[in-house]
């Protein structure tokens, strides 16, 4: 049995048991497949981790940078108080649209909002609102830039706050100290940032899985 499909049968596994996707978690899927938008979005595994993390933290406010079809946002969005809140920025506004639809299904309309243009542009004008600090940021949108959406992520978060940034292995090429690809370069920078400075303190997982050989990133906000 090659490796990948013994971890797609140990997370198919793990799944049915410990997270299976309910009716809205389903359309949301099929929904996404039908406007053909790529699969490239968390498993249900790291879904419910995610929700997992954001109970954990107490979280009332999200904000999440990479929304596709909103798989990931209701997962994080039912972690959340009927009162909270939580943004997710998207580039694509065929995506975005996806998304609405998606988080409506799923009855989170009043706490999910969907922002849509490039982040860099709206993290200023979000900044510009002064909103409550977030207690969790999920970046997973162009891994280019993942240096620098920490660096928003601290901007508008607090001292206990938490960031996740997705998908930093690269299969195996974040290694890679010589490395040009720009998702590479992203990411090593974001690497770098979480492990100087000194408002963070930090780890990076390694995973396997239904959507193959992958990691995440946490760091945890201390001041
Ligand atoms: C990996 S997908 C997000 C998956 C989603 N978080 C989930 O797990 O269900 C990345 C998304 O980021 C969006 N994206 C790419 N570049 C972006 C940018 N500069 N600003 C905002 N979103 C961007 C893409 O259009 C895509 O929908």
């Amino acid at each position: 049995m090659s490796g990948s499909q013994l971890w797609d049968d140990v997370d198919d596994y793990f799944i049915s048991r410990l997270s299976p996707d309910d009716d809205a978690l389903r359309a949301a899927l099929r929904d996404s497949e039908a406007a053909g938008l790529p699969p490239i979005g968390v498993t249900a595994a790291q879904g419910k981790f995610l929700q997992l993390l954001a109970q954990v933290q107490g979280a009332r406010t999200v904000l999440e940078i990479g929304t596709l079809a909103g798989y990931s946002t209701i997962w994080l969005a039912r972690a959340l108080p009927e009162d909270g809140r939580l943004i997710s920025l998207e580039y694509s506004a065929k995506h975005a649209e996806v998304a609405v639809r998606n988080l409506a299904r799923a009855g989170l309309e009043r706490v999910a909002e969907v922002r849509v243009g490039p982040a860099l542009e709206s993290l200023p004008k979000l900044a510009d609102e002064n909103p409550a600090p977030f207690d969790l940021v999920f970046i997973d949108a162009d891994k280019a830039n993942n240096a620098h959406y920490v660096e928003w992520a601290l901007r508008l978060t607090r001292a206990g706050s938490v960031i996740v940034v997705d998908n930093v292995v690269r299969g195996g090429r974040v290694a890679d100290a010589g490395s040009t690809e720009p998702d590479v370069v992203g990411t090593r920078n974001a690497i770098d940032l979480i492990a100087n400075h000194p408002r963070l303190s930090g780890t990076a997982i390694q995973t396997v899985g239904q959507k193959g050989y992958d990691g995440f990133a946490v760091a945890r906000v201390l001041a």
